[in-house]
C-alpha cells in the first residue's frame, strides 16, 4: 500500500531557515519533502530584521562571541554548544553568500570584511550581518529560489503535520519515526506521508501568548508532536518578550529591531525621560530579559499604555538608509521616527525552550530530528543573545543534514503503516469554541506566566490550561480536524509544558523572573528538562472512529 506519491527519503516539517538549510545541505540523490502550514514563507523567518551573529570582524573574535552568549544566558547555555556555534558562524554566513542573500556590505573604511555589521544588546561587539532591515526576508527569498532549482525537493504547501508516527506509538517493542500523519489543507483529507528520516522545523510556540511578534504559523506544533512522541522538551520556561514592538492599533505585532538601539536608539518615558541606566549599566544595550523587564516594572509602576524608542537624534539619512523597511510602514502608521519617539510594549518573540536535541540535531527517537526554534540544543540557556536564532538554524541545519545523509535513509525500506482513519468523526457543529478557547488561553498566558510570574498565578495558569485541554481534546476526539483545532491542541500542551517548566525553577533566572523567588540560586544552574512517559499507541487515543 505505499503510494510512491506519499513517500519520500526525508520528510522535513517547516519550510523556515531550519528546514531549507536541512533541505539544501542534504545530497541531492535523496528524495526530500518539505512541508509548510501555509504559504513557504509563513513562519518566522521572513520576519527576521535585525540579522545573524557572528564574530568576522578583526577586531571581534569567537571567545567574545561565546562570553556573550553565556552571558545572555544567565549561566545557562551550554559552553560547548554555544562554543561549536560561534565557531561555525563564519561558515555558515559564507554558505549564505554562496547562495546569493544580499546582505549590506560595509561603506569603504569601515570594519575588515566586506559586510556592513550591526550591534545588538548583549554584544560587545559590532556583530550582526544583515540586509538592511529585513535580512529574513533576504534570506527567504533567495533560499525559496535555490530550492525550486532542485528537483529532487518538493515544497508540499497548505500541509498541517498532525501527529508523528513511530513504532512506540504503532504499539512496537522498537521505537523510531517512520513519518506523519498529515492535514492537506486543500482536500480536507490526512495523508500519511512515510519518510525514514523526519525532521522538526516547526519554529517557536510564541503565538501561546496574547501579544507577539510572531506570524501565526508559531504554535508550538514541533514541541507538541515530539512530546507526544515521547521526546524530552527543556526550558520552555523561558520565553523571550522582545522590548520594542511598535504599539498602534492597526499594527500590533510589527518589532523595532534592536538594531535600532545599536545605532544610538534610547528608551523613554512618557515624560521624555531614560531609564534604562538604572536598571543596567549597559543601558539600552543590556540583554533583552533584563531590559524587557526593566519596560514592563515602568509600565506598571506608571500605569503607562506604552513606552517609546527614539533615534531621531541621529541624522535622518542614516536612519532612512539603516531602517528602510521600519521607517516605511512607521510612516504609513503617522509616525516619522526621523522625526519622533516610537511608541512602543515588549511582546513575546522566541521560545528559548523546545525539543531536547544533541549537536546533531538529533532527538531521543531514532530517525527524528529537530532544529531550529522548535529545538533546544543548549545555546541559549536562559535568554537568547540577539541574532543566534538565525544562526542556530544554519549550524544545526547543517549539522542534521550531514547526519542523515550519512545514515542513507531510503523509503523502500518502510513497513506498512496504518491509514488515517475518520469514517466515524463529523464535522463541528460549533467551529467557534476553537477561536474562544484559543483566545482564552492566549490571555491567560499572557496575564498568567508573563514577564513576571508569581505561584499563584502558575496556579491559575494551571486551572484554566487543564480546563481547555479536557474540552479540546473531546473536540479533537468527535469531530473532523481543522488547522486551526490541530494548532490549539498543540498550543495548549506547550502551555501546560510551559508552566510545568516554570512550576520546576524555584528561582529567577534569565527570562523566567518570579516574585515568590527573586533572587538567582546557583545551585539551580541547569537546565528544566521533563521526560515524558512512554508515549501511548494510537489505538489508545481514540478518536471516537477508532
Ligand atoms: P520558522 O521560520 O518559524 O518556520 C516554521 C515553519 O514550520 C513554517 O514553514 C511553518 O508553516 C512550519 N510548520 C509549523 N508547524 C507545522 C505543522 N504542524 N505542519 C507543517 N508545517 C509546520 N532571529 C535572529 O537570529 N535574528 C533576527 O534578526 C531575528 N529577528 C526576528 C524578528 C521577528 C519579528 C521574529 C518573530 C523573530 C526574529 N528572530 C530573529 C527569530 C528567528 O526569526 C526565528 O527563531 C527563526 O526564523 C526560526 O526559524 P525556523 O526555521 O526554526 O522556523
Ligand atoms: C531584532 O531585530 O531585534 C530581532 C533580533 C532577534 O530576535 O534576534
Amino acid at each position: 500500500m505505499t503510494s510512491p506519491q506519499t513517500a519520500y527519503d526525508v520528510l522535513i516539517i517547516g519550510s523556515g531557515l531550519a528546514g531549507l538549510t536541512v533541505a539544501l545541505q542534504l545530497p541531492t540523490r535523496l528524495r526530500i519533502a518539505v512541508l509548510s502550514k501555509g504559504a513557504m514563507t509563513d513562519g518566522a523567518t521572513p520576519y527576521a530584521q535585525g540579522g545573524v551573529s557572528a564574530a568576522l570582524d578583526a577586531a571581534d573574535s569567537i571567545d567574545a562571541h561565546v562570553r556573550d552568549t553565556l552571558e545572555a544566558s544567565a549561566g545557562l547555555s551550554d559552553p560547548k554548544i554555544a562554543r561549536l556555534v560561534a565557531t561555525q558562524a563564519r561558515e555558515a554566513i559564507e554558505w549564505l553568500l554562496d547562495q546569493e542573500v544580499p546582505f549590506s556590505r560595509s561603506h569603504p573604511g569601515e570594519g575588515t570584511i566586506g559586510l556592513h555589521l550591526h550591534r545588538e544588546g548583549g554584544h560587545s561587539h559590532r556583530r550582526v550581518v544583515h540586509a538592511e532591515d529585513a535580512t529574513g526576508l533576504a534570506i527567504s527569498r533567495t533560499l525559496a529560489e535555490r530550492v525550486q532549482e532542485r528537483p529532487n525537493i518538493e515544497l508540499l504547501e497548505g500541509r498541517y503535520a498532525v501527529d508523528l508516527i513511530t513504532g512506540a506509538r504503532l504499539g512496537q517493542a522498537r521505537d523510531g519515526c517512520y513519518g506523519a500523519y498529515v492535514l492537506n489543507q486543500a482536500s480536507g483529507a490526512v495523508e500519511l506521508i512515510y519518510a525514514p528520516a523526519v525532521v522538526l522545523a516547526c519554529g517557536g510556540a510564541s503565538k501561546v501568548y496574547l501579544y507577539s511578534t510572531s506570524p501565526y504559523a508559531a504554535t508550538g506544533d514541533g514541541i507538541a508532536m515530539a512530546w507526544r512522541a515521547g521526546c524530552q522538551v527543556a526550558n520552555l520556561e523561558f520565553n523571550q518578550f522582545h522590548p520594542t514592538c511598535l504599539y498602534h492599533p492597526q499594527e500590533r505585532s510589527f518589532l523595532i529591531s534592536e538594531a535600532v538601539r545599536g545605532e544610538g536608539g534610547r528608551l523613554l518615558l512618557p515624560t521624555g525621560e531614560r531609564f534604562m541606566e538604572r536598571f543596567d549599566q549597559r543601558g539600552e544595550l543590556a540583554p533583552r530579559d533584563i531590559v524587557a523587564r526593566a519596560i514592563d516594572h515602568e509600565m506598571k509602576r506608571l500605569g503607562a499604555e506604552c513606552l517609546y524608542l527614539d533615534i531621531s537624534h541621529r541624522p535622518a539619512e542614516e536612519i532612512r538608509e539603516r531602517f528602510p523597511n521600519i521607517h516605511k510602514r512607521c510612516l504609513e502608521l503617522g509616525l516619522d521616527m526621523t522625526r519622533e519617539p516610537l511608541p512602543i510594549v515588549p511582546a513575546a518573540h522566541y521560545t528559548c525552550g523546545g525539543v531536547v536535541t544533541d549537536g546533531a540535531g538529533r532527538t531521543s527517537v531514532p530517525g527524528l530530528y529537530a532544529v531550529g526554534e522548535t529545538a533546544c540544543t543548549g545555546l541559549h540557556g536562559a535568554n537568547r543573545l540577539a541574532s543566534n536564532s538565525l544562526l542556530e538554524c544554519l549550524v544545526f541545519g547543517a549539522a542534521a543534514a550531514g547526519d542523515i545523509a550519512a545514515r542513507e535513509p531510503r523509503y523502500e525500506s518502510l513497513p506498512q503503516l496504518p491509514e488515517w482513519d475518520e469514517s466515524r468523526v463529523t464535522d463541528s457543529d460549533e467551529q467557534v469554541v476553537v477561536s474562544h478557547n484559543w483566545s482564552e488561553l492566549r490571555r491567560a498566558m499572557w496575564n498568567y506566566v508573563g514577564i513576571v510570574r508569581t505561584d499563584r498565578r502558575l496556579e491559575r495558569a494551571t486551572r484554566r490550561i487543564d480546563l481547555l485541554m479536557r474540552e479540546v481534546q473531546e473536540y479533537y476526539t468527535h469531530f473532523r480536524i481543522s488547522g486551526d483545532l490541530i494548532e490549539l491542541r498543540n498550543l495548549i500542551l506547550v502551555a501546560k509544558l510551559t508552566v510545568r517548566c516554570a512550576f520546576r525553577r524555584r528561582e529567577s533566572r534569565g527570562l523566567h523572573y518570579t516574585l515568590d523567588f527573586p533572587e538567582r540560586d546557583e545551585a539551580q544552574c541547569s537546565p528544566t528538562l521533563l521526560v515524558p512517559g512512554r508515549p501511548r499507541p494510537f489505538a489508545h487515543l481514540r478518536r471516537s472512529n477508532r
